[in-house]
C-alpha cells in the first residue's frame, strides 16, 4: 500500500487504498482558507490576462516592497519564491551535503529536499500528546548537526510551541553555529499575531518560510517567502531558477496582502469552527490535538487502528489526511482542515455514524 505523501489531490488516495471514490466528496486533506481567495483577487481576476504576455519581474519589486514594509524588515532580507515548497528545496540545497535534524512530526518535504541534496537526515521525535517542544532531550544533539528544521504552528498536529522554548533553541543554535530553519506557513492563522521573523536582525543563523498559499487559498499559484540576513539570501538567490514566480502569483500576492479583512474574517471563523468540532469530538471519545490553527489531528480512542475509521471516511465522501508518513504518528491519527461550517457539521454526521457502529 503505497499512499500518497501529501494531501490534497483525493483521487491519488481512493486509488492506492482500492476505493471507489464517491460521486460528493469533501475534501479535508489540503489546509486551505475555506473562505477561498481575498474577494478583490477574484474580481480583479479577468484585468490579469494581459500579464501572461510578458516575463514575470524576476525580482518580484513590488512583492518585496510590500512584504518589507509588513515585516519591517529590509529588502535585502526577502526572497520570493515559487510557494514555501520551492524555498525549502533551495534551502536544501543551500545546506547540501551537511547534517540536518529535523524535529517530527512535521512536513515531509523538508526531509525530501533534504535527501536529495545529499544531506545526512536524523530526527528528534516530539512526545506523542502535547507535542510540546522540550529542550533537555534536544539541545545536546545540536552538537552533531549543521541545520534544524521546526515547523511551528506545527504541521501536522497544529499546536504552535511555547514561545520561550522556541527562543532558547534559537540561541542554542546560534551558539553551536547550527542554521534555525522555521516554517511558518501557518503563522497567520493564529489567534494573536506573532512571528519569529523580527530575531532574524539578531540572529544570523535563523531562517523563517513563509507560505501565501494557505491563508489567502492560492496553492495552484505558488508563492511563498523566505526571510534570512543579507548575506544568506544572496547565496540562496544564486540556486533560484529564473523566472519561477510567475506574474498572476505576484499580482495575487500583492492584493492579498493587503487584505487584512480576510485575514481577520478567516479567524474567526476558523476560532468558532475548531471549537464546536473540538466539542463533539471530546463528547465522543475522539482524541484530538490541542491545535492553535486551521487543522488538527484525531484518533478514535476505542481503537487501536485508526485504517478502518480511514476507509470509513473516505467511503461516505471525507477525505481526511493519512498520517503514515509522519515520524512519531505513523498511521495513528488522521488530520482534517477546518473548513465551511456546511463541511464540517457533514463531517460529524460521518463521524456520528461512525460512532453508532463502533
Ligand atoms: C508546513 C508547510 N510548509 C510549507 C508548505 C508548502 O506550501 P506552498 O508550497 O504551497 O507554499 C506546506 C504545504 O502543505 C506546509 O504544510
Amino acid at each position: 500500500m503505497l499512499l500518497p505523501s501529501h494531501g490534497s489531490n483525493p483521487h491519488y488516495l481512493y486509488q492506492s487504498l482500492q476505493i471507489t471514490q464517491p460521486e460528493k466528496i469533501i475534501d479535508f486533506s489540503a489546509n486551505i482558507n475555506p473562505l477561498g481567495p481575498p474577494p478583490e483577487l477574484k474580481e480583479r481576476w479577468p484585468d490579469f490576462f494581459d500579464l501572461v504576455n510578458e516575463y514575470p519581474d524576476p525580482r518580484a519589486g513590488m512583492l518585496v516592497n510590500l512584504i518589507s514594509k509588513s515585516e519591517e524588515l529590509p529588502e535585502d532580507r526577502i526572497l520570493v519564491g515559487n510557494g514555501g515548497a520551492e524555498l525549502i528545496t533551495l534551502v536544501a540545497r543551500f545546506l547540501s551535503g551537511r547534517k540536518v535534524l529535523i524535529i517530527q512530526p512535521a512536513f515531509s518535504e523538508y526531509e525530501q529536499a533534504c535527501m536529495s541534496s545529499g544531506c545526512r537526515v536524523t530526527y528528534h521525535i516530539l512526545e506523542e500528546g502535547d507535542w510540546e517542544l522540550r529542550l533537555e532531550p534536544l539541545v545536546p544533539l545540536l552538537e552533531q548537526v549543521d541545520a534544524v528544521f521546526i515547523c511551528t504552528p506545527n504541521n501536522p498536529t497544529g499546536v504552535a510551541f511555547k514561545e520561550q522554548s522556541v527562543l532558547k533553541l534559537i540561541k542554542a543554535c546560534q551558539k553551536h553555529g547550527v542554521f534555525t530553519i522555521i516554517d511558518e506557513a501557518f503563522h497567520d492563522f493564529l489567534e494573536r499575531d506573532f512571528s519569529y521573523a523580527s530575531y532574524i536582525k539578531d540572529y544570523s543563523n535563523l531562517l523563517i518560510l513563509r507560505s501565501l498559499t494557505k491563508m489567502y487559498a492560492i496553492p495552484g499559484l505558488r508563492l511563498g517567502y523566505l526571510l534570512a540576513n543579507p548575506e544568506i539570501i544572496s547565496q540562496i538567490k544564486r540556486y533560484r531558477p529564473h523566472w519561477s514566480v510567475n506574474s498572476l502569483a505576484l499580482m495575487a500576492g500583492e492584493i492579498s496582502l493587503k487584505d487584512k479583512v480576510h485575514v481577520e474574517k478567516t479567524k474567526n471563523l476558523i476560532r468558532q469552527q475548531r471549537y464546536k468540532l473540538n466539542g463533539f469530538y471530546k463528547n465522543n471519545n475522539f482524541i484530538v490535538s490541542d491545535s492553535q490553527v486551521n487543522f488538527y489531528l484525531v484518533r478514535d480512542s476505542k481503537k487501536s487502528d485508526q485504517l478502518p475509521l480511514l476507509r470509513f471516511l473516505l467511503q461516505n465522501g471525507i477525505v481526511p489526511r493519512h498520517t503514515f508518513n509522519f515520524p512519531g504518528l505513523d498511521g495513528k491519527w488522521l488530520r482534517f482542515a477546518v473548513k465551511s461550517e456546511r463541511d464540517n457539521e457533514r463531517l460529524v454526521e460521518v463521524f456520528r455514524q461512525w460512532r453508532n457502529h463502533h
